[in-house]
């Protein structure tokens, strides 16, 4: 008999509720007998004992639902050490609730910020499994994270709509696309959308090498420029100040956002109409896209394997095609990037898309 917790942590994304289903169903077929503790929203439920018990029912029908049943919630790495604002010691609640419901693992589902506690839990003694979940797909150890498939779907139907609207009024239009401090979303729903233009955080733009890029178009006869924009995206100026002095900058803008600067840039420069479009957390909404169903499942049941053979300290990622352990050791802390030199990159580069550059 194993007794297993799970969690989902940070910010939610599709396929979280198909990669539970996964364990959880992997784990009822080997004729194991399991008890299911759900703990709810994230490291919130494990630090202050808010727990579901979970039976097959609860796992039925939500491989297509987005979200996540157990719900979820944000808690910083940074203040994980810290007492809470009634002097409770956060990790040795975490450990406390673990072993006084006799757990044999506890399943984490969760980013970048998760993977950093999840890592720390596991150095604490605890037995630990993780599932790359984000739709920025920036976590260090797996080439994919579930979640990330669907948002560049979404993102991408939003570039396909600004197209017909760019192009009856021959405007430029901005599309935002979330991914934190990364690119590869806006990289992907970018080249899937046709952008003319795509800036992202791992290639500070010019401006005035965003502003040619939109003339170039203009003098080959095209009636509209499409941008993609990550929110991550950053100037050349910009990217050689302080992350502090960013910051500060970034709280005396006028602009909402990186998106409305480079419009009223483009607009300020060049007289041309731009508008700004941000579909926001809709990127993150809805039912997961039937590869990241498969690719959730996949994850969810290798995860189940682990815990069946006693295996714990791993992210179960995906690397060069093939579903693998990683070390938590070596997953937590670090980001994975866009490498400005890579060939996708460079090949985004060869179809004429400028990167601002
Ligand atoms: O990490 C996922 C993500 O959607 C990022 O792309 C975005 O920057 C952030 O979360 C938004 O966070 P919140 O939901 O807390 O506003």
């Amino acid at each position: 008999m194993k007794r297993i917790g799970m969690l989902t942590s940070g910010g939610d994304c599709q396929a979280l509720n198909a990669a539970m289903r996964g364990v959880v169903k992997c784990l009822s077929c080997s004729g194991e007998k399991v008890e299911i503790y759900g703990f709810l929203d994230g490291y919130r439920g494990l630090i202050y004992g808010n727990y579901r018990m979970l039976s097959g029912e609860d796992f039925s029908g939500i491989l297509t639902k987005g979200g996540t049943i157990l719900g979820t919630s944000r808690t910083p790495f940074k203040l994980i050490r810290q007492p809470d604002e009634n002097g409770i010691d956060k990790v040795e609640a975490m450990k406390k609730n673990y072993n006084k419901l006799k757990l044999d693992c506890i399943v984490i589902l969760g980013g970048n910020g998760t993977h950093k506690t999840a890592n720390l839990l596991r150095e604490e003694g605890l037995n630990v499994v993780t599932l790359p979940k984000t739709i920025d797909n920036d976590l260090w150890g797996t080439d994919m994270t579930f979640g990330f498939q669907s948002a560049v779907d979404i993102a991408t139907d939003a570039i396909d709509c600004i197209h017909t609207t760019a192009a009856s009024h021959g405007r430029v239009f901005i599309v935002e696309v979330m991914g934190h401090k990364v690119g590869w979303l806006t990289l992907n729903a970018g080249m899937a959308g046709g952008a003319d233009i795509i800036l992202i955080p791992e290639i500070p733009y010019d401006i005035d090498k965003v502003i040619e890029a939109i003339e170039a178009r203009d003098k080959r006869g095209c009636r509209f420029t499409i941008l993609a924009v990550a929110e991550g995206a950053i100037s050349k100026e910009d990217a050689k100040l302080s992350k502090k002095e960013y910051k500060e900058k970034l709280k005396k803008s006028p602009y909402p956002s990186v998106s409305y600067e480079v419009a009223a840039k483009i607009q300020e420069k060049t007289g041309r109409e731009v508008r700004v479009t941000v579909p926001g957390h809709t990127q993150r909404g809805g039912s997961p896209c039937p590869y990241d169903r498969v690719f959730a499942s996949r994850l969810g049941s290798e995860a189940g394997k682990l815990i069946l053979k006693g295996e714990y300290g791993f992210m179960v990622g995906y690397r060069n095609r093939e579903i693998v352990k990683v070390p938590l050791e070596e997953v937590a802390g670090k980001l994975k990037m866009v490498s400005p030199d890579a060939t996708i990159v460079k090949e985004a580069k060869m179809l004429g898309i400028s990167f601002g550059d």
